[in-house]
Parts: C-alpha cells; structure tokens; sequence
C-alpha cells in the first residue's frame, strides 16, 4: 500500500514538474515569428541590429531571464518596446520554442 502511493505521487510529481518547465510551444512560434524574427531571424540565429547575441544558443533560464531584465528598464535596448509587451506566460513560450530552433 505504502509503496504505490508512493510510486502515485511520484508521477503525479514528475507530470506537473513537466507542464512547469515546458511552455506552450505553438504559442511561442506565433509570438516569435510575428514579434522577434524580424530583427533575430526566423531561426534565432542573427545577432539582431548587430547588437545582440545568437539567442538561439541560450537556454530557457537565460532567454527568460534576459527578457524579464529588457522589460523592467534593467538593460536597455533598441529592442525594448516589444519585449515590455510580453507576459510571463509568453516568455516561458517563446523561451521554449527557441529550444526548438537549436542546431
Ligand atoms: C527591433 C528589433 C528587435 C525585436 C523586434 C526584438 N529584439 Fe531582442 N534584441 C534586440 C537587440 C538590438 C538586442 C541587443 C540589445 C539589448 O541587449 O537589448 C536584443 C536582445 C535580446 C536578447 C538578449 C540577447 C543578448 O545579447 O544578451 C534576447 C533573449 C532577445 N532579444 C529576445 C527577443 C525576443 C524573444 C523577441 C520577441 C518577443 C525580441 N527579442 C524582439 C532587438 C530586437
């Protein structure tokens, strides 16, 4: 008995940790091709203006984390006004999708 409630809450544990790392990655795509391609590239792969770096090489943590700084005035940049306009619910997915446009 003790041992299946167990082995319950660990994948009750391991599926909601799962819906908390991964964002919605369909949404993601929309915001980024409509909001980020044009100056990042349409595989994240230009350093946009010529000022930033390749972002599809960063991880969902720093790709956050750099969008949460842009939107608080923390760092500016030419690119400022479009990220102000990002929930955190869109940062996590278009932080996922990035992870998809990695070679
Ligand atoms: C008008 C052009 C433009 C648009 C649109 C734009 N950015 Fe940027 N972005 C920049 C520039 C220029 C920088 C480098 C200057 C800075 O640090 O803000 C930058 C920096 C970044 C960085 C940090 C990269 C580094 O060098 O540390 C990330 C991550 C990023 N942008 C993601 C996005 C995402 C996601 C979107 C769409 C929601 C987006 N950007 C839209 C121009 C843009």
């Amino acid at each position: 008995m003790k041992i299946y409630s167990t082995i319950l809450s660990l994948i009750a544990l391991s599926a909601i940790s799962s819906v908390h790392a991964e964002g919605n990655i369909e949404h993601g795509q929309k915001i980024f091709n409509r909001s980020c391609a044009l100056c990042h590239g349409k595989q994240a792969e230009k350093s946009a203006m010529g000022q930033s770096q390749i972002i599809n090489t960063f991880n969902e943590e720093k790709i956050i984390s750099s969008l949460q700084d842009r939107k608080s005035g923390k760092i500016e940049g030419p690119g400022n006004r479009v990220k102000e306009g990002l929930s955190e619910q869109d940062m996590q997915d278009v932080a996922s999708y990035i992870q998809t446009l990695k070679q």
